[in-house]
Order: structure tokens, then C-alpha cells, then sequence
């Protein structure tokens, strides 16, 4: 009877260790021991480690939905066309990922879950306050969305980056293959939207005074910033569209 009740009491100590901070419990082990030693523990008891990277991708799984509800919306609010472009090319590529998360889910023999992932509610939020914040028509508008949606790519960035790494460490190749393919195109929509913010939208913002006049103006002056830029880097250009 005693042994019984040790024995639950240990298990509920381990559940709620598991519940409050795994991350923290991790890291203040020393982490010296080697990585053959690491990953023949993991494979023994095989749980924890699992259990969170399965929270993560449902995590990850439910902000990639969000964002196929968020990006038309910046899509459909950017001023500039080819900030327009880059969130339609982006909604894309986000179906794809949202598809391809559940070929993950099936690799590993589990059915395709999502859980509210907090982070993301708040960056759409952010995003969705940008639009209700900034009038329309405007450049600030667009500078604001590309800081909206960066913030977005580098929360995915830092979350596949370390999904990928997780599922190397579970000797799942195949997994963290798929979970790459998605952290690169992550990267990429991260890089074209610094170039389109650096390609004259956060000039012209900074000149952005409202009126109906100025704005007229200062629309044409980007639109031929634009066209220079399509002359000057024709190359370059032709290149990203072939991604
Ligand atoms: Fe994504
Ligand atoms: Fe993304």
C-alpha cells in the first residue's frame, strides 16, 4: 500500500514538473554528457521529450491555420502591390505547410491536432490592431504590416529551427526533412519582406504626412521606385519568382 501510494505520489510529482517547465527543468541539468548518452536516455524513456515536441506541433499546427485566416486579410489592406503579392504568395506556401504538418502528424502515426497557440493569437492580434490603427492607403500602413509579419516568420523561424533539431535528436530524418522544408520557406518570405520594406516603403513612410494630394504624390514616387528597381534588378527578381 505504502509502495503504491510512493509510487503515485512520484508520478504526480513528474506530471506536474512535466506541466510547469520542462524547457526550465532541461536546461538547468548540465547538458555535458554527451549526445550519444543524450539520445539513448531520450530513446528509453522516450516521453517527455515526445509529449513536447507533439504539444509543439499542435501549437504550430493551429497558428499555420490562423494565418491562412490572417493573411488575406493584410493582403487585402497593404497599400503597395508588391507587398500585396508577397502576402498572397505567402497564404500559399502556408496551405502547403499546414498540409504538410499533417504528413508529420501521419509519419508519426498520430492524428492531426491542434492547440491555441498564444503567441500567434497575439501576432495576428497585432496585426489586425495595425490595420484598425493606420489609415488606409498609406505607406506607414504597409511598413507596419511588413513589422507585423516578420514578427510572425521569426516566431515560425525559431519554432521549426528547434522542431527540426528535436526530431533529429528522436532519430526521425524523415520528420525533421519535412519540418527544413518549411523552416526555408520561413527564411525566404522573412528575406523578400525586408527587400520590399527596403526597396522604398520605409522611405516614402517616413515622409508620410497624410492629405489626399500629398499621398497621390508620394504613391507615384513609389510606384516608379518600384519600376527603377524592376529595371535595376531584373535579374535578381526573376530569380525569387522562380521559388
Ligand atoms: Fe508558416
Ligand atoms: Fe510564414
Amino acid at each position: 500500500m505504502a509502495k503504491a501510494q510512493a509510487k503515485s505520489n512520484r508520478t504526480t510529482t513528474a506530471k506536474k514538473a512535466q506541466r510547469s517547465a520542462p524547457a526550465r527543468k532541461a536546461t538547468s541539468r548540465k547538458v555535458t554528457a554527451g549526445r550519444s548518452k543524450a539520445s539513448k536516455n531520450e530513446n528509453k524513456n522516450g516521453s517527455l521529450l515526445q509529449e513536447f515536441f507533439m504539444d509543439s506541433l499542435k501549437d504550430i499546427y493551429w497558428a499555420e491555420k490562423a494565418l491562412t485566416k490572417a493573411l488575406p486579410k493584410m493582403s487585402k489592406n497593404a497599400t503597395s502591390e508588391e507587398l500585396k503579392k508577397a502576402f498572397d504568395q505567402h497564404l500559399e506556401i502556408t496551405k502547403g505547410q499546414v498540409e504538410r504538418l499533417e504528413q508529420v502528424f501521419e509519419a508519426l502515426g498520430e492524428k492531426a491536432q491542434s492547440k491555441k497557440c498564444e503567441a500567434m493569437a497575439g501576432l495576428v492580434e497585432e496585426s489586425e490592431s495595425i490595420i484598425g490603427e493606420t489609415k488606409d492607403d498609406t505607406f506607414t500602413r504597409d511598413a507596419a504590416l511588413i513589422m507585423a509579419a516578420q514578427k510572425v516568420e521569426h516566431y515560425e523561424i525559431a519554432t521549426y529551427g528547434g522542431l527540426v533539431q528535436l526530431a533529429k535528436t528522436m532519430n526521425k530524418p524523415n520528420v525533421a526533412k519535412m519540418l527544413e522544408t518549411t523552416l526555408n520557406e520561413e527564411k525566404e518570405a522573412d528575406v523578400l519582406l525586408t527587400k520590399i520594406a527596403e526597396a522604398g516603403i520605409n522611405d516614402v513612410a517616413t515622409n508620410e504626412e497624410g492629405g489626399e494630394s500629398k499621398m497621390s504624390t508620394l504613391k507615384e514616387t513609389i510606384m516608379n521606385m518600384f519600376s527603377k528597381n524592376d529595371n535595376e534588378g531584373g535579374e535578381q527578381k526573376s530569380k525569387q519568382g522562380k521559388k
